[in-house]
């Protein structure tokens, strides 16, 4: 019979466990407060993957008291969710993949929007930290397209599941920001819009990693595909407006040092324009996406141009669904 093995070596102690975050709801539907995670490109894989869960499920989560990170750790950060992205026109703030969010800029995102979405493969996650904050307001809204879907009534959800629609980065900025300079107008649609895009996406869009279907809309829809004028309108108001009822929002309010992770998937956001003349700066580094496909198995198409270009630095965000 054979005796139990035993073994003169001495124990070891125990690696210390990965922190995990702690997770706080904010919202029934969407938004969560993550502690106890120093953000950074080191992170144990059980923490990122923790990490990653959290933003799958709760949509967007928010992190304090990440002011150790700076242009290169926050990147290196997003480069344990995926593949950092640069924007397909606008240059970045650093040389390398962080956007500037900057409130001088006349780029001030008040329309709900989901980042990027004319071009195909859009980016999979935005990671936002707050560099200087204004005194009030410059608050940032998301909206879960999530459950934008299953809340709708069953006809609506059969006729969303049939849409597809043109998004744009041409479109008129002026209608949008009429309190804006011309000058500074004309300089950023000079720059956003330098390539001109349009994409067509399902209005569905069923999520790769969840599967869950997310009403795929905001403010760079061109029109519903197929529709004229004002039916295209009206079906788009209906929908979005599912997305933006306050029950399936969350509001946060920024400090210094706060970060901000979204599925870009699965949301839409909204900065508030409504700090008067304070500075705000924020800055974003955006991870890759790849091609949404429809309830129906159909992906989105490339319409206009007939590639994504390469940007000065880096892969373009969307490139992948040039081919
Ligand atoms: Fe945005």
């Amino acid at each position: 019979m054979a005796s139990p093995v035993t073994t003169d070596a001495p124990a070891t102690a125990p690696a210390p466990a990965a922190p995990l975050p702690e997770v706080r709801k904010l919202g029934g539907r969407i938004g969560a407060v993550l502690t106890g995670v120093r953000l950074g490109g080191d992170l144990a894989p059980e923490t990122v993957a923790a990490v990653r869960a959290a933003i799958l499920e709760h949509k967007v989560v928010f992190f304090r008291d990440q002011g150790h990170l700076d242009e290169d750790s926050h990147e290196a950060f997003a480069q344990v969710l995926g593949t950092p992205v640069a924007h397909p026109t606008v240059p970045s703030a650093d040389g390398r993949y962080a956007l500037g969010i900057d409130s001088d800029h006349g780029a001030r995102a008040n329309q709900w929007h989901t980042d990027v979405t004319f071009v195909p493969a859009y980016p999979a996650f935005s990671i936002l930290r707050a560099v200087t904050i204004p005194p009030y307001g410059g608050n940032t809204l998301w909206a879960n397209t999530a459950t934008a879907y299953t809340g709708l009534p069953e006809p609506l959800r059969v006729l969303a599941d049939s849409l597809r629609a043109v998004h744009s980065n041409d479109y008129d900025y002026a209608a949008l920001r009429p309190d804006a300079l011309p000058e500074a107008l004309a300089q950023y649609r000079e720059v956003f819009t330098a390539v001109k895009f349009r994409t067509e996406h399902p209005v569905v869009r069923v999520h790769p990693e969840t599967g869950e279907r997310n009403l795929l809309l905001g403010n760079f829809v061109q029109k519903i595909a197929g529709l004229t004028g004002q039916d295209s309108r009206v079906l788009f108001d209906l929908f979005q407006s599912h997305i933006e009822r306050p029950e399936n929002t969350v509001r946060w309010q920024w400090q210094v040092g706060d970060v901000a992770i979204w599925d870009n998937r699965a949301t839409q956001h909204y900065g508030t324009d409504d700090s008067d003349d304070h500075v705000r700066t924020l800055r974003r580094v955006t991870v890759d996406g790849d091609v949404p496909v429809g309830p129906d198995g159909r992906a989105s198409v490339l319409l206009e141009p007939s590639e994504v270009p390469e940007p000065a630095f880096g892969p373009a965000s969307g490139a992948g669904g040039a081919a």
